[in-house]
């Protein structure tokens, strides 16, 4: 199998351009395509998997135009543009992070800790340092640089508390037109007092942010109470009063993670009758909300999430790093009353960027409740699925024409066991599971974003520039 570089030069927004229509700037790719029409868990797998064995993918000035068979589309491509040609590799939508922590990139991998330990003795201590505005731009580029190597395009994530650290990943994102959702964490009691805010700063700073950034470029706002033990109902009302405000901002935060979590929520909040209610009645749940992990939702409270268009992101690598148990996906796409659901890293008690390593832990996960997680739903979670719970279906997450053009090419050959076993599979539906359960950063060949390729996995990487802009570079 050849490498695919035909016609890419190196990394950077203009590279992968392949023409010109008018003054529109045109990139067409020719590979194996997947996409998705809709959800498999509900509509099955014929009516929502879109496969083309040679496939084409044209896009004009960051759009898709089409996407179909090469042997159909070919003749729509330009005069003078020749598709770069991935053989036999995958081209994909991009991928999408429904739930990460960019400020907890230096904490990965921090050991024998389950949540509320883990936050007070890593993440409140590191979550500080983003005070330093430095280090926050420091860390925000090699967090981008981070998704882009690993496929995935859009991702909303915390911030930490301070304003300062939003601005820095927007800055960092919209340098690499990437589509990004943030926001300033909102916490201002059962925290380090440096970590705190007030229900009347939290607020005034979140809606400052979002007239700063919410809908400028590719950026967008997430109003993000940490989870209710860090909120007063002060805070929890102000939250909600800010999201019917402006009620095209997302709200992020987590459920329900943790049983030990769960009992404080109680006795913090004995008037409500659970987790989710407390957001309920508060104003938090509802298309738009994307609340983490649920791993211990009642029944109850799933068709509550399912009623009012809430979504959950499943973040397995997380849950069984902090021992915070097992998922039941198959619960949460019960057909009477299916959820929306996305895949999160958690990234930093999530232990891998990378959304196939995350699709292969999401698989054992529902093994250990006996439901085989196939490969179509897995790669439907880490895209579409993505997009219906942070409400970007008409933007990102299936290259319908129209949809921004983010996209993955991904390497069936990218090392020599995975090579020797890809080259036995029967299906695509086989390939795709093989590299769900065996891929990661390294199968992710090269990302485009907007059109435009982000990263070349075979480019000379800047040994230098990775050293300055990792979160351990220079003076930390
Ligand atoms: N619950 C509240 N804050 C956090 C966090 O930073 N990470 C995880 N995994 N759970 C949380
Ligand atoms: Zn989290």
């Amino acid at each position: 199998m050849t490498n695919g570089t035909n016609g890419i030069s190196a990394t950077g927004r203009a590279a992968g351009q392949a023409g010109r229509i008018g003054s529109g700037a045109v990139t067409a790719v020719r590979g194996t395509l997947i996409r998705f029409r809709g959800d498999p868990f509900l509509i099955g797998r014929d009516d929502a998997f879109v496969h083309c064995a040679d496939g084409l993918l044209i896009c004009v000035d960051g759009k898709v135009t089409a996407a179909g068979d090469y042997a159909e589309l070919r003749d729509r491509l330009p005069d003078g543009v020749t598709p770069v040609h991935y053989p036999g590799q995958v081209i994909c939508p991009g991928f999408i992070d429904s739930h990460v922590h960019y400020v907890q990139t230096g904490i990965i991998a921090a050991f024998g800790a389950q949540l509320i330990d883990w936050l007070n003795h890593y993440t409140f201590v590191e979550e500080q340092r983003f005070a330093d505005g430095a280090y926050a731009r420091r860390v925000a580029a090699a967090f981008c640089d981070e998704l882009l190597r690993n496929g995935t395009t859009t991702a909303l994530t915390f911030a930490a508390v301070y304003p300062d650290s939003v601005d820095a990943l927007f800055e960092e994102a919209t340098r690499r037109d990437m589509r990004i959702i943030a926001g300033k964490v909102l916490m201002d009691r059962n925290a380090p007092d440096a970590l705190l805010d007030t229900a009347a700063t939290g607020y005034d700073d979140s809606k400052r942010l979002i007239d700063r950034w919410h809908g400028k470029g590719r950026n967008g706002y997430a109003i993000t109470p940490r989870f209710a033990p860090t909120s007063t109902p002060e805070q929890l009302a102000a939250a909600g009063q800010l999201w019917r405000e402006h009620p095209d901002t997302l709200v992020h935060t987590h459920v329900s993670e943790n049983v030990g979590e769960i009992s404080w929520v109680r006795s913090l909040f004995p008037e409500r009758t659970g987790y989710l209610d407390v957001y309920d009645h508060y104003g938090l749940t509802g298309p738009g909300a994307v609340l983490a992990h649920g791993v211990h939702l009642t029944g109850t409270e799933r068709r509550r999430c399912a009623e009012t268009g809430t979504a959950v992101a499943h973040c397995p690598t997380s849950n069984l790093f902090l021992g915070s148990g097992l998922f039941h996906v198959h619960d949460a796409k019960d057909p009477h009353h299916p959820m929306t659901i996305g895949l999160g890293t958690d990234i930093g008690a999530g232990t891998s960027f990378s959304l196939l390593s995350t699709m292969n832990e999401a698989y054992k996960v529902a093994q250990l409740a006996n439901y085989p997680l196939d490969a179509v739903k897995a790669f439907y979670l880490a895209t579409r699925g993505g997009a219906e719970a942070l409400r970007l279906t008409d933007t990102v997450g299936s290259l319908e024409p129209g949809q921004e053009a983010d996209f993955v090419v991904l390497d069936p050959e990218a090392t020599p066991v995975l090579a020797q076993r890809t080259s036995r599979v029967s299906d695509i539906e086989e390939l795709l599971f093989v590299l769900a359960v065996m891929g990661d950063d390294r199968v992710v060949r090269a990302t485009y974003v907007a059109g435009a390729l982000a990263h070349d996995r075979d480019a000379p990487r800047d040994a230098a520039r990775d050293a300055k802009n990792g979160p351990g570079g220079p003076d930390t």
